[in-house]
This record gives structure tokens, C-alpha cells and sequence, in this order.
């Protein structure tokens, strides 16, 4: 039996894990820069079929591709090798890089903690159309199971023939799995980050990999192609269909692309494949909370994985006790760059100019990126595990204060008036960034009834779909042309910040907004 109903473990984790003033002064971490690790995964025995990379650009304005609902079937919807090089790369390609003194970092599309990129991809698909690639046998992609070799943007065959049946049966028979053409499995890699954040690395999963969705989500809609999160599968299964060496690397989440009437119908056995990758570091450290929590959260069984779905606990509704104020997005002169402009603009503020973003920017942000997340623990569509508190800095047409977020009535409820700028830069782990900013939205969640919803397993979706939602703030912001960046912060003190009414929940995210400083 799977331990995921022992919530102590997830409680533990999260205690354990917690940023607070005296915890980052008891317990100082230096890096050390020789044994950095490298920030790709490579497979120095596999070749690389390399992914063409002169993309069609969809045109799709980004605002309306993050808030568009789940787009249902409507007949087959195959994406051929040069949409899936597409996805792949607006999800988690190299879209810049810069050189300093430890050397270059390669940026990637989506932001992650660090830029360490802990995240990686694999597909999982049947034949795809496609015209004929350097190092494939055939035009397109043959069926198989492929790892996404971000480095030199290619894909390495890790298993010829279709695996998909492998994903049904892990899944507990997930219809949009079943019906996939194509699905991406996003996994996390512990040392990877925790080079730098030490056990804090598995919440660092979630977010991470949430920012990758919420820019394939975007993608995928803009390609018209369905997709949907799945969070609710046998590790195992999935595990072994990787070959994962899973004191290392684990996998997270899953995401179905297209719609095709047929589902497979068996798979080819599979075997392990201990397949050598060029090393990380010198040496790992092990992080065991870490694989404490992933093990304690994984599920054994296809009753575990059905148990999963659904049944989104709700949120109290509290009558507001403050003056309140509708968003107010604007009805016209909404920007409407596209999807691949913005993913290629994104980067994340270094520093914030503290002049005042207005209410209908904030209104924008704020309404496109909760309209819904296609996952399988979100039922109906549009609940959300997650809630959102604010500290408005300055924002024209609204009050300096701490607010939080009626997402049913797109209201912003006024908790306490005040100007919190140097307070937000203190939760902020006592970074500018946050003090600096317009707004800094806060994401706490009732984790008690997640975890009594879910079971341990819970965790992992609240922190996912964090990362999901400030994924799509980041889009939502320079879609405007203003800036974002992700945040760490001392948790208890977020809460306390927000209490009375956040009494009970947890801080799970932070997301800073703003008009970045533009370097000459
Ligand atoms: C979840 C998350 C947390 C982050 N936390 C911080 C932070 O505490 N301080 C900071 O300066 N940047 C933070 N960042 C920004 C990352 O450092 C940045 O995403 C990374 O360097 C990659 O650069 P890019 O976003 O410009 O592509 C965070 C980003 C994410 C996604």
C-alpha cells in the first residue's frame, strides 16, 4: 500500500521546508561553483535526430491563448514533427543566453528557480507526420518514447515502437491520455536544484514545472491541438517507462496533446535500459526529505490513481468584510502579440522601477490568468486549489494595501489599507524585487483540506498549480509589456501578513508584477 493518507509526510516536508529570518541565518548555504551542475541531460550513446526550428508563427495573441477554455475534440487532431519542435521549444527551449565569470546560461522560455532547469521533457508518441529530419529513418517521427535534448534541441529515441497503452494503464485509463497522439512527461531532477536549495528543491518541482506548462497549455491551444494535466498516475509505471533512476529523477506530470479516435491497443515489453548520462557534478548531495515526500505522495494502484481525480474541495465563502473592487479589464486596445513574441520577450525583472502599473493592467493579468487549468484534479473547470492575496504597491485606480482575491466575482477584497511596500520586501526573503514592484501577488492554499482531499499527492498539485497560474501571470504581464518575476519567501510570516483571514492556510508562491528598469 502506497503511503500517500500518512500526511504526516507531507506535513513534515512542508515544515520542514519552511523560509523563515532565523532559519535562513541558523542554516547559511554556500555554493560551490566548481561542482555546479550541468543544467542539461544528456545521453552521450544516443544520436540526436535534430527538431527543425523554423517555426510558422501561430499569430495567436497570448492573452486569449492562457485564458481560452479546454478545447474539446473535434475530430483528429495530430500535430505533425514541426508543431511538437514547436511546443517543445516555446515550453522549454534555450532562448537566450548570456556570459558572465562562472560562464553562460543558456535561458529558457519558461523562468525557473536558479535558472537551473531541474525540469526535463520526454515524449511519448505514435507515428507523426512530418517532412524527413537529419538522423531519422522516415519522414516525421516514428512512434517511441523520446527524451528532449534541450542542449542541441533534438529528440534521443530512448525506445522504439508505441508505449502510449504504457501511459493508459498508468493512468487508470485517462480518457484524454488514452485518446493523445502524443503526451510529454515532465519530470524533476533533485541535485539539479538542489545544488542551490537544498531540500527546498521538491517544492521547486511545481513551480518550475508549472511555469513549462503554462506556457505548453498556451502553445497548444494557439496550435488548436487539446491538452490537459495529468497529475494522477502510478509512478512506477511511468518510472520505468523512462528508466529512471528514481533516487535521481522523478517523474511529475503529464500532459496529453491532440485528439486521435483510436487508442492503442497493447505495447512492446518493456525492459531497462541503463543508458549512461554524462554527469551532473563531481558529486550529488542527497537531499532524503526530498525523496521522502516524492515517495510518501506516489500511488501504487490504478483504485489510488482513480481516487485522484476530481472532487476539487471548495473554498469557504466568506462574506467580505472590506470595501471591494471590481477588476476593470479594458474593452478594447487589449495587446495582442502573439504567443511566441511574448514567450520570446519573457525574462524575469531584475529589478523593479516602483512607477504604478493601472487597474485595468492589473484587472488583465489577474482575469486571464485564473480563468481555468485543464487538469485532471480540477473539477469542475475553473476551480483551483489556490488562493491569491496581494500587496499593492501602486496600482492607479486602487488603494495602497493588502488585498485578496474573490476569483467567483473577479473582485478584489481590501484587507487592511497601507503602504507595505518595505513589509513586501521583507516576505520576499528580504529582496528588493518584491519591494520594488506594482504588485506582488501571494498564492496560500488550505493544504489541510488538500491533503485530507488528496492525500499527500495533494501537495504536489498545489504547488503545481502555482506554478501553472504565475506561469501565466509572467505571460499575462509582458503580454503588456510590463514585468514579472517569481519569488521565494518566509512563509509563516506571508501568512501572518495576511490573517485573519489566511488563518490556517499555507504560503505556497509569490509572483512580483511591475514595470521592470530598463538596462541601456
Ligand atoms: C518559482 C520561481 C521562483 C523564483 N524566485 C526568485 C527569487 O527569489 N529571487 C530572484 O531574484 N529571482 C527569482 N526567480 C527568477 C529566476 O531567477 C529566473 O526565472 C531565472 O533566473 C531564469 O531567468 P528568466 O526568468 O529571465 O528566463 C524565480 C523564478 C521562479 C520561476
Amino acid at each position: 500500500m502506497s503511503q500517500n493518507n500518512h500526511l504526516d509526510a507531507a506535513w513534515q516536508y512542508h515544515s520542514g521546508t519552511k523560509h523563515s529570518p532565523l532559519s535562513i541565518r541558523m542554516n547559511p548555504h554556500f555554493l560551490d561553483w566548481d561542482n555546479k551542475p550541468l543544467l542539461f541531460k544528456i545521453y552521450p550513446t544516443l544520436e540526436v535526430m535534430r527538431l527543425p526550428r523554423d517555426f510558422q508563427e501561430t499569430g495567436r495573441a497570448a492573452l486569449d491563448a492562457i485564458a481560452a477554455p479546454p478545447r474539446q475534440a473535434q475530430g483528429e487532431a495530430i500535430p505533425n514533427l514541426e508543431t511538437l519542435a514547436q511546443l517543445l521549444f516555446f515550453s522549454a527551449g534555450v532562448v537566450r543566453s548570456k556570459k558572465h565569470e562562472q560562464g553562460e546560461t543558456f535561458f529558457r522560455a519558461a523562468a525557473c528557480t536558479g535558472a537551473l532547469y531541474e525540469i526535463e521533457l520526454y515524449v511519448v508518441c505514435t507515428d507523426l507526420p512530418g517532412e524527413p529530419i537529419p538522423g531519422a529513418n522516415s519522414p516525421g517521427l516514428a512512434a517511441g518514447v523520446y527524451h528532449f535534448g534541450v542542449a542541441e534541441f533534438g529528440l534521443r529515441q530512448l525506445r522504439a515502437g508505441d508505449f502510449r497503452q504504457v501511459l493508459v494503464e498508468a493512468t487508470a485509463g485517462d480518457p484524454a491520455i488514452a485518446h493523445a497522439p502524443v503526451t510529454i512527461i515532465c519530470t524533476g531532477t533533485y541535485w539539479r536544484n538542489a545544488w542551490k536549495y537544498r531540500s527546498r528543491t521538491y517544492r521547486h518541482f511545481g513551480w518550475d514545472n508549472g511555469t513549462i506548462l503554462a506556457n505548453l497549455l498556451a502553445m497548444s491551444e494557439a496550435s488548436n491541438l487539446p491538452a490537459g494535466i495529468v497529475t494522477g498516475f502510478v509512478d512506477s509505471q511511468i518510472n520505468e517507462l523512462l528508466s529512471l533512476d528514481t533516487k535521481r529523477e522523478v517523474a511529475f506530470s503529464l500532459v496529453s496533446i491532440g485528439y486521435q479516435q483510436s487508442t492503442p491497443s497493447g505495447s512492446p515489453q518493456i525492459v531497462p535500459l541503463d543508458l549512461p548520462i554524462v554527469p551532473y557534478s563531481n558529486e550529488e548531495v542527497d537531499y532524503p526529505a526530498m525523496r521522502k515526500m516524492h515517495e510518501a505522495s506516489s500511488l501504487d494502484s490504478a483504485a489510488e490513481v482513480i481516487a485522484e481525480r476530481g472532487k476539487t474541495p471548495g473554498h469557504d465563502s466568506v462574506p467580505s468584510k472590506g470595501t471591494t473592487v471590481s477588476l476593470q479589464p479594458p474593452i478594447d486596445d487589449i495587446p495582442a502579440d502573439s504567443i511566441e513574441k511574448v514567450i520570446s520577450r519573457r525574462g524575469s525583472t531584475r529589478q523593479f522601477s516602483r512607477q504604478s502599473i493601472t487597474l485595468p493592467q492589473l484587472s488583465v493579468m489577474l482575469d486571464r490568468a485564473t480563468r481555468g487549468i485543464p487538469a485532471d484534479f480540477l473539477d469542475p473547470f475553473g476551480s483551483h486549489l489556490n488562493d491569491l492575496y496581494l500587496i499593492v504597491n501602486k496600482v492607479d485606480g486602487l488603494a495602497a494595501g493588502a488585498y485578496v482575491y474573490r476569483w467567483d466575482e473577479k473582485l478584489l477584497e481590501l484587507l487592511k489599507p497601507g503602504d507595505f511596500r518595505d513589509k513586501a520586501g521583507f516576505l520576499g526573503l528580504d529582496q528588493p524585487i518584491p519591494a520594488d514592484a506594482a504588485v506582488d501577488v501571494f498564492f496560500l492554499a488550505d493544504l489541510k483540506k488538500i491533503l485530507e482531499r488528496y492525500g499527500n499527492r495533494g501537495y504536489r498539485a498545489a504547488q503545481l498549480e502555482a506554478g501553472i497560474l504565475g506561469g501565466k501571470l509572467y505571460l499575462a504581464a509582458y503580454a503588456q509589456r510590463l514585468g514579472a518575476s517569481g519569488l521565494t519567501f518566509y512563509d509563516d510570516e506571508v501568512v501572518n501578513f495576511f490573517s485573519p483571514h489566511a488563518r490556517g492556510k499555507s504560503a505556497i508562491f509569490l509572483v512580483a508584477l511591475g514595470r521592470s528598469v530598463t538596462r541601456k
